[in-house]
């Protein structure tokens, strides 16, 4: 990786999810998606690039160094170290508490000559041309502006995932103006998706004006809304942040629960029933294949987003 343009080419399948707000489904969608799209031959990577760490800890489970080598690539620009097949095909750069020295490095930058930009480019650049990844979803924090500034300087494209409150909205709002910015400035990020999260299917007319809304906020970027919205379904949201386990694995976990708890009903009562727990953690869940399809569905829509942008240079 020599060029500018080879840089570039590493980072074609870079998606970045962001919404300023906390709280809207950054992460829960980046761990599902990227746990769909994982194969043993069709390679996904999760960057978390956001100080709470939520993705690392709490969604795949891992401990990871806490952030600290993802913040030495945007000062230095060395590859961050990379946690391989923290799932079958599913590689990760672990964030946490050691991201928010960013700020810190972004406001001495102009005294030490530090391009955090061109650091972020060449760090995951390298990484994703070793990597060989179909797929590097990206998740951020909430609040950190340098951060988010260098994430769309450097990806291709972005998803915005949010809920249908005011709050959530304006956290759109927030990041359209940064978007436009990045792109004005000649970042080559896309916008990919809008996607509705905790959201209810049922409320067609209400997801309708939401998504209006949220499609003047981001005006210009031309990208639709997803089809598919995430169903609001608490259950199974503490499940897979309780248990570690991705929308996939906790399907299976449940349906290997509840074929238990039918053995037992049906006299096989020599059997121990396994009032549910994995690892020691109860799980409230009865049944997550709804959630668990909202997110196949996303991930197709995502995947084929990509390959319509890469086929003729727009994601309808
Ligand atoms: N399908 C869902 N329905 C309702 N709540 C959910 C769902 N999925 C996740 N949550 C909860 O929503 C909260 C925010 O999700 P998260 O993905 O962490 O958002 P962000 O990364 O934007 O802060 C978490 O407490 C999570 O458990
Ligand atoms: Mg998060």
């Amino acid at each position: 990786m020599t060029t500018p343009q080879d840089v570039t080419q590493a980072l074609q399948r870079t998606v970045l999810v962001a919404n300023q707000k906390g709280g809207v489904g950054k992460t829960s969608v980046v761990t599902a998606v990227a746990g769909l799209a994982a194969r043993p031959e069709r390679r996904v990577l999760v960057v978390d690039a956001d100080p709470q760490g939520n993705a690392t800890s709490s969604d795949l489970g891992v401990e990871g160094d806490r952030g600290r080598s993802l913040v030495t690539a945007l000062q230095y620009g060395d590859a961050p170290q990379v946690i391989t097949d923290v799932r079958p095909g599913l590689d990760l750069v672990a964030g946490g508490p050691y991201l928010a020295q960013v700020g810190a490095i972004t406001a001495t930058a102009s005294q030490t000559g530090t391009d955090v930009l061109a650091n972020l480019r060449r760090a995951l650049g390298e990484v994703c041309s070793q990597g060989g990844y179909t797929l590097v979803l990206i998740d951020s924090g909430p609040g950190d502006a340098p951060l988010l500034d260098a994430l769309l300087g450097t990806v291709r494209y972005m998803i915005v995932p949010t809920r249908d409150d005011d709050a959530s909205l304006s956290g759109v709002e927030l990041l359209a103006g940064r978007y436009l910015r990045a792109r004005q400035q000649g970042a080559l990020v896309t916008l990919l998706g809008v996607v509705l999260f905790d959201s209810n299917p049922r409320a067609t007319a209400r997801n309708r004006e939401v998504l209006a809304d949220v499609d003047a906020l981001l005006e210009g970027s031309g990208a639709a809304a997803f089809g598919t919205m995430i169903r609001s379904d608490r259950a199974s949201a503490m499940d897979l942040r309780n248990a570690h386990v991705t929308p996939a694995e906790l399907v299976e976990v449940i349906g290997a629960q509840n074929r238990d708890r039918l053995a037992w009903l049906s006299g096989g009562k020599h059997r121990r029933l396994d009032t549910g727990d994995t690892e020691g953690t109860r799980l409230w869940s009865r049944d997550p294949s709804a959630l668990a399809t909202d997110y196949q569905e996303l991930t197709r829509e995502v995947l084929s987003r990509i390959a319509a942008v890469e086929r003729s240079g727009s994601p309808a």
